[in-house]
């Protein structure tokens, strides 16, 4: 018997890390292999099946008039990430068409589900770039400076046509059961969340640029540590989120060049994720990464290249559809509180162009973005009965 709990384990096998979690990063054959299999899913339940030009799978199930009630997520991870982090969200929305068929509804509306290309970015810090596309917010500049057209052509795709990936204008609500990835609806003891907001993400790499010298000849007031500087950034940083109830800071890559333990580092790259969650604290975020950065680098005697990598404005999520997911978690007999998300979702794009929502399922121990990432099959199938009910209601 086909079902949710079976789906999430066959997908969590394709593209097994050997560290024991799951990597499937965007134009890569892991993805491949996950889009293949998750297309034939789809082609059984009798949905017309695209891959479309910025590498998103849709299953259109083409019924009723109107504009399509759109259900999913993303399959692509992090580097050794989770089992259900996007995942959950596009085998639930397949677990919603599986369902609705079953109990023989005849939608008055289209409903698609999605599998959204490359929300996490991890390969080329390129996030959301298939929800992007797809909603005609392309950064073609932007994304075809870093590598992005060539693992595309070696994929099979055409970078000149991800403007062709536009599907926005046929969509009239957009859906999406999540993971929380944190800790919040586990210490409350409540089933499922009703997500009210997204909060925004704002990237940067930045390289300060110093001078490789003799490691114990050079006498240390002389030195220019490019590898100092990024340090003094990262916990600049820290100081600055810790001391705000609106801001989280995270620098999750950093290297030195030219890399030796008797050199002074004459270069250092950090990538820096800022976030926050209302527009005012999402404004300040720019200026307060530029500002500190230039100090640090002044006062370390180093130059400094600061380049945005990317930018996701905080979302609010549509009223009535919360309304909706609430009411029909409770008549599933789930307990739920309405909460904001701080991890960015495909539904943060969606939501700037349609009325959109999210559901959340806890998260063990609030872990995500690691092998360790867990959700019981009860809660996830809950989610899953709760998304059903509420697009029932949505295409009757
Ligand atoms: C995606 O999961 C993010 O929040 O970065
Ligand atoms: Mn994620
Ligand atoms: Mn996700």
């Amino acid at each position: 018997m086909p079902s949710l709990t079976a789906d999430l384990e066959t997908a969590a096998g394709i593209g097994a890390d050997p560290r024991g979690g799951v990597s499937r990063f965007a134009w890569t054959p892991e993805l491949a292999r996950a889009n293949e299999w998750l297309m034939q899913r789809l082609a059984e339940l009798g949905l017309e099946v695209e891959l479309d030009p910025a590498g998103n799978v849709l299953g259109r199930w083409q019924a009723g008039a109107g504009k399509a009630v759109l259900l999913g997520s993303h399959l692509d991870t992090v580097p050794n990430g989770g089992r259900f982090d996007g995942a959950l969200g596009v085998l639930a929305a397949l677990d919603v068409v599986r369902r609705l068929k079953a109990a023989g509804v005849e939608p008055t509306r289209p409903l698609w589900v999605v599998s959204f290309n490359d929300e996490e970015g991890g390969r080329f810090q390129t996030g959301m770039l298939g929800s992007r596309a797809f909603c005609g917010d392309c950064d073609l500049e932007d994304w075809s400076g870093r590598g992005v057209p060539e693992a595309m052509a070696e994929a099979g795709f055409d970078f000149a046509r991800l403007v062709d990936a536009r599907r926005l204008d046929r969509v009239g609500a957009y859906l999406e059961l999540h993971i929380e990835q944190g800790p919040v609806l586990e210490r409350a003891g409540v089933d499922l969340g009703v997500v009210t907001a997204i909060t925004g993400m704002l990237g940067f790499r930045a390289r300060f640029l110093g001078e490789a010298n003799h490691a114990g000849t050079t006498p240390m007031e002389l030195r220019r540590d490019a590898l100092a500087g990024a340090a003094r950034a990262v916990l600049a940083l820290r100081h600055e989120a810790r001391s705000r109830d609106d801001m989280t800071a995270n620098v999750g890559v950093i290297t030195a060049e030219p890399g030796g333990f008797n050199v002074v580092p004459g270069a250092a790259e950090l990538t820096i994720d800022v976030r926050s969650p209302a527009p005012k604290g999402f404004a300040r975020l720019e200026p307060f990464v530029r500002e500190t950065l230039e100090r640090i680098a002044a006062e370390e005697g180093l130059g400094l290249e600061l380049r945005e990598t990317h930018r996701k404005e905080p979302a609010v999520l549509d009223a009535d559809l919360q309304d909706g997911l609430e009411a029909a978690a409770h008549d599933e007999g789930a307990s739920t509180l309405r909460l904001p998300s701080g991890a960015g979702h495909d539904a943060t794009v969606l939501a700037h162009h349609v009325p959109a929502a999210m559901l959340f399922v806890p998260s063990r121990g609030g872990l995500s973005h690691t092998p360790e990432e867990f959700s019981t099959p009860e809660h996830c199938e809950l989610g899953a009965r709760a998304l059903a009910r509420a697009v029932r209601d949505l295409i009757s």
